[in-house]
């Protein structure tokens, strides 16, 4: 399991040092949520603001998971990459030449992946999915932190690991929204092994939040064991 905090739900008043509790309780890589306005009811900051969080990240050799929902993402990559994303998910709703996009993120060196909303079925993948590092289920309605988890999505995750078998994929898949320790168990089990958190880590006490989480994968580990 990789554990993705997503910064978004950190205090943007502190926000290297609320992100340094993540890393320093073992978080592995840092999600950086960004919204326009347009492709979803709100904005949140771009990448002058992860550029800020990049010695951050290095500093814990923790990758910078960049999830663009925004429009016309394709304008936006290379500023992106020149800020330190080390992957870059774009929306499939958002990208009606996905084929290309996915192409463009590559040649900047960093890894693709593509993000599916809650209603955007599997099947929009099939002709991606060969070419993907990462794909992102949706658990919520993208746009806004602290959302309830949508229960359908661990059977999507399950039917998206088939797919992607399928088709010969070696993407991994990131579930994102509304996760907490109390689903990641589910959401691993049906194939997940990135689980973004925002308020499940940032809100309260993060070292305790994250090893909340270690707890779900060292009790999965005690099960494969026994
Ligand atoms: C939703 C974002 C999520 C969100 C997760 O639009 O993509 O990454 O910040 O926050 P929680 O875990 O609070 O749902
Ligand atoms: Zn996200």
């Amino acid at each position: 399991m990789t554990l993705a905090p997503s910064v978004l739900a950190a205090d943007f008043g502190r926000l290297a040092a609320h992100v340094r509790q993540a890393l320093e309780a073992g978080a592995e890589w840092l999600h950086i949520d960004v919204m326009d306005g347009h492709f979803v009811p709100n904005i949140s900051f771009g990448a002058p603001v992860m550029r800020g969080l990049r010695s951050l990240a290095d500093e814990f050799g923790v990758p910078l998971d960049v999830h663009l929902m925004i429009e016309q993402p394709e304008r936006y990559l290379e500023d992106f990459a020149d800020a330190g994303a080390a992957l870059i998910t774009v929306h499939q709703e958002a990208s009606p030449h996905l084929h290309r996009t996915v192409q463009a993120i590559k040649a900047l060196n960093c890894q693709a992946g593509v993000a599916l909303n809650p209603a955007t079925p599997l099947v929009a993948l099939e002709d991606i999915a060969a070419d993907l590092d990462l794909v992102l289920i949706m658990s919520v309605n993208p746009g806004f932190g602290g959302q309830a988890f949508i229960e359908s999505s661990v059977d999507k995750v399950r039917r998206c690991r088939t797919l992607l078998a399928g088709t010969g994929s070696r993407a991994a898949i990131e579930v994102d929204g509304g996760v907490t320790p109390q689903n990641a168990g589910a959401l691993l089990e049906a194939g997940a092994s990135v689980l973004v958190a925002g308020s499940a880590v940032f809100k309260g006490d993060v070292a305790e939040n994250v090893a909340a989480f270690q707890r779900v994968q060292s009790a999965r580990g005690a099960v494969y064991r026994a």
